[in-house]
């Protein structure tokens, strides 16, 4: 891992460890929720390009699974083997604690720092998911996307449901309004924490995050041996980002579902 990518993910994910109680508290109802086992968090389309690819009996895992509620989605619909990936020590507590209220004991989770992965992960899933809200973490989307094939059984399957790239030239307000170029490469610093359900202040950590362009993203795909098999720009907001374009008159895509498969 570079030096450059290690400054800006150990301070992104400090970040995260910090908002966690408060997610927590704001989830507080999760605890009821995640006790039916038809618990299902999963975005509607999201939900059927799962569905399209299948994951009955298939390993599957999440990379950036915060507190594991979509792979735990995912293993309500019937996975096999989970793992579920993330930096932040708190919300993998919060994942742990989570999917043993749901009685799913083989769900795996480890604390990792995506660019510093175990090699025992490497080649082992049929599937690998990753949903709204973490490409703009990765500084590297280069080695973020070789990292994800790494992950995949050759003929595997990478879903990813994102933030709309375009969404990368807005900024937030009522109405939310164009004020960066859409091949901006600059990281963008944040000291207004990570509330992004009630929006409350507190004196947070510095985070810092990543305009990836769709070109960005799709190369670095190509060239991490994944093929491209699917593409669909969604209308409506996915990750509570400028959610209000969703009603807008000239409105932007909100989200991308992309579905790639690894090259045997
Ligand atoms: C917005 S959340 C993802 C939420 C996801 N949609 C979900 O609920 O499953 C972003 C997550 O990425 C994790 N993260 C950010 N940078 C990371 C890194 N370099 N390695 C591992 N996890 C990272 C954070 O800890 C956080 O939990």
């Amino acid at each position: 891992m570079s030096d450059r990518s290690e400054f800006y993910t150990s301070r992104t994910i400090a970040s995260w460890d910090e908002v966690a109680p408060r997610h927590e508290k704001i989830n507080s109802t999760l605890v009821c929720d995640v006790s039916n086992h038809k618990y299902n968090n999963l975005n509607p389309d999201f939900n059927d390009l799962i569905d399209k690819y299948g994951v009955h009996n298939k390993s599957v895992v999440q990379i950036c699974c915060n507190n594991g509620i979509d792979l735990l989605s995912i293993k309500n619909k019937g996975a096999g083997q989970c793992l579920g990936i993330d930096g932040s020590e708190a919300f993998i507590k919060q994942a742990v604690k989570l999917a043993k209220i749901a009685g799913q004991n083989d769900i795996e989770f480890c604390c990792s720092d995506i660019y510093k992965l175990p090699d025992r992960f490497l080649s082992s899933f049929d599937l690998a998911v990753i949903t709204v809200g973490v490409l703009g973490w990765m500084p590297d989307i280069q080695r973020f996307m070789e990292v994800c094939s790494s992950l995949l059984m050759p003929g595997g399957t990478l879903l990813m449901e994102e933030l709309h790239p375009i969404l990368g030239m807005y900024e937030e307000g009522n109405p939310p309004s164009i004020d960066y170029s859409y091949f901006n490469s600059e990281p963008f610093k944040d000291t207004n924490g990570l509330d992004y359900f009630t929006f409350e202040k507190y004196d947070a950590k510095e985070n810092y995050s990543f305009h990836h362009s769709l070109t960005d993203i799709l190369m670095s795909a190509i060239s991490s041996n994944l093929q491209l098999d699917h593409v669909n720009e969604l209308k409506y907001n996915i990750g509570n980002y400028c959610a209000d374009l969703e009603f807008a008159h000239n409105n932007p895509p909100l989200g991308i579902n992309l579905a790639w498969s690894k090259i045997a």
